[in-house]
Parts: C-alpha cells; sequence; structure tokens
C-alpha cells in the first residue's frame, strides 16, 4: 500500500506541474500567474476539490503520442467562494497554450453538466490558444460542446467568465453566451480573427491590444463587464460578484442579515440635484446615499455611461440598480445603454433580483445615426426588459421622465411595484422648451415680443406640467416623497415585495427584438 501512496503522490505532483517549470516562469515573464495560482485566490482555502486531474488527450498525431500531460491543460472541480459552492475550470496555458482538445473539453463539459445537477454558478478562467490545432475537427466538436452546455445553462445558473490571457476564434462565444466577462488590462484579449488576418482582409494595421484588449471591450465593444489592472483584482471581484447574486435560478435574491431598529433619514440629497433642470449631477451620488453602507458593485462602468447598472443591498437585500445618469449625454437613452441596461434587467430577472430604477431621463437620442443604426430596435430591447421582468421593481423619479424614456423606464403601466417620485421630478410628454414650442408655434410667431412670449408660455407650462402631481393624481405615481424618506421607502417596499409572485402567459419562449 504504501508504494501505490507514494505512486498517487508521485502522479498528482507531476499533474500539479503542467507543462513543467520552464512554461510555469515563461507564464510568470508574462505577468500571468498559472491555472492553479488563480484557483487559490478565487476559492475559499483549502475548498478546491479537483476532479479529471488525471486525463490525457487521446492524438498521436504530429508527434503527441508522447507529449500527454496529466489534466491537458484544464484544472476541473468544485470549491466555495464566501462558503458557497461554485464549480469552476482554469484552464492552463503551460500545456500546448491552454488549447482545447476533445479530452480538455469534456472535462469542461462535465464540470458544468455537475452544476447545473446540482444548481451552481460556473466560473471559467480562460487563457487559451483557442482550438487545438494537431485534432482538428475533434477540437471544434469540443467547442460546439461547451457552446451548448453555455446556452442550456443560461438563466439555469449564473455563468461567469475571466479572461486571462489569449481567447481568439470561436472560443469567444463560449464566455460571450456566459453572463458576466472579466478582462485584464493588457495581458488578456478577445477577437473572432487577430490582427494578421485584419490586415489580409481589411488591410487595417491594428495590434492585439488595440483590437481586442481589455480597454477595447470595456469601452467601445461592450464585450467586458468588468476591466481590472491585474490578475488578482479579477479574482477578487468575481468573489465580490458571487456575493450578490444567488446560486441558480430557483433561489430568492441573495439577503445579508440586517438591523431594522436604525434611523434611515437621508441627508443632503436634494442638495446634490440642481434647481436648474439643465445643469447635470452625478447619480452615483444619490446610489451612494440610497444603498446599504454605500456599496455599489457597478457593472459596465465604462460602456454606455449614460446608463448605470449595478449591484447593491438594500435592507440587506441584494438589488439589481437601473440609472440614468445625467452628467453623460444629460442621461439621455441610445443604442448602447439600452441594450446594457436591457442585458442587465434579464439577469435580474433571470435570478430573481429585484429592480431598483432611479429616473432622470430627457429621451430618446435623436439623430440619423442612431436612427440609421437601429435605436428603434434596440431601445425596445430596453422597453420589452423591464416589460417581462416579474421581480420587484420599484422606481423612484428623480427628475426628468419625458416621453418613450418615461413609459420604458419601469413605470407603473409595464407592471412598476411601487412607483415614487421626488418633489424634483417633471414627468411630460417632452421637455417644456420643445413642447410649448410646438404647441404654441403660431401664438409665439404672431406676437410682437416672441421671446418674452415664448418665457412666460414657459413659466405656465413648467408650473403646470413639470411636477409629479398629475401622474399621481393619476395614481402612475403611488406616492411622491421627501428626498429624506427614500431610503426607508425603498427598504419598506422591497421588504413587502420579498414575497410577490407574478408571471406572464405560457409560451416556448419570448421573441425579445435581438
Ligand atoms: C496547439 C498551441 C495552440 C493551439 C498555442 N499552442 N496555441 N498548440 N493548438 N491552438 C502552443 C504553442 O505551439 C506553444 O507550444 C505554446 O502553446 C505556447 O504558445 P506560444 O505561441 O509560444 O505563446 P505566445 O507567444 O504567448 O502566443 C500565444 C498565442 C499563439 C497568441 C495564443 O500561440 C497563437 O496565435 N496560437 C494560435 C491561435 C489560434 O489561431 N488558434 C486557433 C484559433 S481557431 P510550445 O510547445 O512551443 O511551447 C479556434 C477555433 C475555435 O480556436 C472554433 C470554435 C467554434
Amino acid at each position: 500500500m504504501k508504494e501505490k501512496i507514494e505512486k498517487l503522490i508521485k502522479l498528482r505532483k507531476e499533474a500539479m506541474l503542467g507543462g513543467g517549470e520552464e512554461k510555469i516562469k515563461s507564464q510568470h515573464d508574462k505577468g500571468k500567474l498559472t491555472a492553479r495560482e488563480r484557483i487559490v485566490l478565487l476559492v475559499d482555502e483549502g475548498s478546491f476539490s479537483e476532479i479529471d486531474m488525471f486525463v490525457k488527450h487521446r492524438t498521436n498525431d504530429f508527434g503527441l503520442s508522447n507529449q500527454k500531460i496529466a489534466g491537458d491543460g484544464v484544472v476541473t472541480g468544485f470549491a466555495r467562494i464566501n462558503n458557497r459552492p461554485v464549480a469552476l475550470y482554469s484552464q492552463d496555458f503551460t500545456v500546448f497554450g491552454g488549447s482545447l482538445s476533445e479530452a480538455h473539453a469534456e472535462k469542461i463539459c462535465k464540470t458544468m453538466d455537475m452544476a447545473l445537477k446540482i444548481g451552481i454558478p460556473v466560473i471559467g478562467l480562460n487563457d487559451s490558444g483557442g482550438a487545438r490545432i494537431q485534432e482538428g475537427v475533434v477540437s471544434l466538436g469540443g467547442y460546439a460542446d461547451i457552446f451548448l452546455r453555455n446556452t442550456l445553462a443560461s438563466g439555469v445558473i449564473p455563468q461567469i467568465s475571466a479572461i486571462l490571457g489569449p481567447c481568439a476564434g470561436g472560443a469567444v462565444y463560449s464566455p460571450a453566451i456566459t453572463d458576466f466577462i472579466f478582462m485584464v488590462n493588457n495581458t488578456s484579449q478577445m477577437f473572432v480573427t487577430g490582427p494578421n488576418v485584419v490586415k489580409t482582409v481589411t488591410h487595417e494595421d491594428v495590434s492585439f491590444e488595440d483590437l481586442g484588449g481589455a480597454e477595447t471591450h470595456a469601452v467601445k465593444s461592450g464585450v467586458a463587464h468588468f476591466t481590472f489592472e491585474t490578475e488578482i483584482e479579477v479574482l477578487e471581484n468575481i468573489r465580490k460578484l458571487i456575493d450578490y447574486i444567488p446560486q441558480n435560478w430557483k433561489e430568492k435574491s441573495f439577503e445579508k442579515s440586517f438591523d431594522f431598529n436604525g434611523d434611515f433619514t437621508v441627508a443632503g440629497l436634494e442638495e446634490i440635484i440642481p434647481d436648474n433642470p439643465n445643469k447635470p449631477y452625478d447619480m452615483n451620488e444619490i446610489i451612494n446615499l440610497i444603498l446599504d453602507d454605500g456599496e455599489f458593485f457597478e457593472v459596465h462602468k465604462n460602456y454606455a455611461q449614460n446608463l448605470i447598472v449595478g449591484f447593491g443591498r438594500i435592507g440587506g437585500l441584494s438589488v439589481g440598480v437601473v440609472a440614468n445618469q445625467p452628467s453623460v449625454l444629460a442621461g439621455v437613452l441610445d443604442i448602447n445603454s439600452s441594450v446594457k441596461g436591457a442585458r442587465f434587467i434579464r439577469f435580474c430577472d433571470a435570478f430573481n433580483i429585484p429592480l431598483l430604477v432611479l429616473e432622470d431621463v430627457p429621451g430618446f437620442m435623436p439623430g440619423t445615426n442612431q436612427e440609421w443604426n437601429g435605436i428603434i430596435r434596440h431601445g425596445s430591447k430596453l422597453l420589452f426588459a423591464f416589460c417581462e421582468a416579474t421581480v420587484p421593481k420599484v422606481t423612484v423619479i428623480i427628475r426628468k421622465a419625458y416621453g418613450g424614456a418615461y413609459d420604458v423606464m419601469n413605470s407603473k403601466h409595464i407592471r412598476g411595484d411601487f412607483n415614487f417620485a421626488l418633489p424634483s421630478a417633471e414627468i411630460a410628454v417632452m421637455g417644456p422648451k420643445g413642447a410649448v414650442e410646438i404647441i404654441f408655434k403660431r401664438e409665439i410667431k404672431d406676437s410682437k415680443d416672441p421671446a418674452d412670449r415664448l418665457n412666460k408660455l414657459l413659466d405656465e407650462y413648467i408650473e403646470k406640467f413639470a411636477n409629479p402631481y398629475i401622474a399621481a393624481e393619476r395614481g402612475f405615481i403611488d406616492d411622491v416623497i421627501l428626498p429624506s424618506e427614500i431610503r426607508i421607502k425603498l427598504i419598506n417596499a422591497f421588504q413587502l415585495l420579498k414575497n410577490k409572485a407574478d408571471s406572464n402567459p405560457r409560451k416556448k419562449h419570448c421573441n425579445i427584438p435581438l
């Protein structure tokens, strides 16, 4: 027995080394951690149970028969994060560049299948040269097996991807189907075709980083939800994210213990909102005042910044925040912000995370650029997502709620459960100036002093319509609340709605405008 135990220990030791000391050094020299070092940083100490450590590839072509490394380029298994179970896989770049063989894919699929059965999140740490070239179509099949599982698991268990090295070709579509993508500045890249192919086909000269680096995907494409300077920060922040989301679609929103006997008066909110409705302010300041401990975990921070989305807690309960940002493009809704909002809302709805909407929106962005690129199609995604969502939904109109955007931003009409407004709210078909110039066009033109007439009509319009009380008279607003009351109103609303039950008509699936 002793010898057998020693043999196992030796085999384990070999497997733990992956591609060997030299390759590990080369990985470190590139500023990257190894697959196993990443797992240690990601999960609770001592909680990782590895499976399939001894799996090897089955290829004998291209001299691979004598290069069979235990684990075959991916470490898979189960662990705990903040004491909650998760499934994970971590690609090992030291073994054939982390490339995906048939056996490598089978390991990932096995982990995902188990995660689905148990109902726990899957975290993929990606660092791979793509399909194992020597295996040809077999490795392509392996990718397809993963894509299918990503799709079937979507909305059932949360799926999180970290890109910690190259992720090229069709390989990008597995992370793309998952719920959240994390990237590291300067060491991770995602692209469908690399710079060389780009040069051949479109004659563009572009670097790896410019084409598909973290900043590109965080700011321009919106592919990356989170970017950080180091891998360590990425792994820490995956742990944070896990703290806001449930294990699977059947669980309720994650709740932390909370003392309901405190004083929840909010001081200073009214000072953030300028008296002049055309002046911007930073919605983040309001978010910080509203959420428990002012803690906000922002998603897509650098993309479509005219809409803010992210997670926080209210009364201990995890909520998804969707807020217009008046300091960027006046908080207008455009194509990118609509798509960003819709995707976030659908994640929250799929996983029973209540929605808090903070509204200050002058409408949808005008212009040929937006129209020709499909603001109608993309804007409808946001509308559709809000309409479809059956989780608790609470809106606070902070200032502007104009036009179609009033309807879209979780109005009462599309099943907002509690719709509050601050006294500063302006709920109207359009902004006062535009409205007056249209409905009093002739009167202004015919008057002796058009500018003076315009100002007088504007004052009358603002007095009459730019307030929350007409909507409140109709019951479209449940209550007009003081800024100081906002937190207690929201704590009470979300507590009350905890057991809310609502549903949509039975169907195969919806047909969201894509
Ligand atoms: C087999 C691979 C590999 C691959 C890298 N390696 N990619 N082996 N299949 N796809 C091996 C290298 O031969 C090398 O082995 C080791 O991994 C490290 O690679 P390097 O090139 O030395 O590393 P680096 O300079 O950091 O460059 C990394 C890289 C580059 C940018 C990823 O290796 C690369 O361009 N690889 C090919 C990428 C690619 O085109 N993949 C196929 C994409 S198509 P040795 O033994 O020398 O250390 C695809 C289809 C998926 O993936 C379709 C799904 C639908």
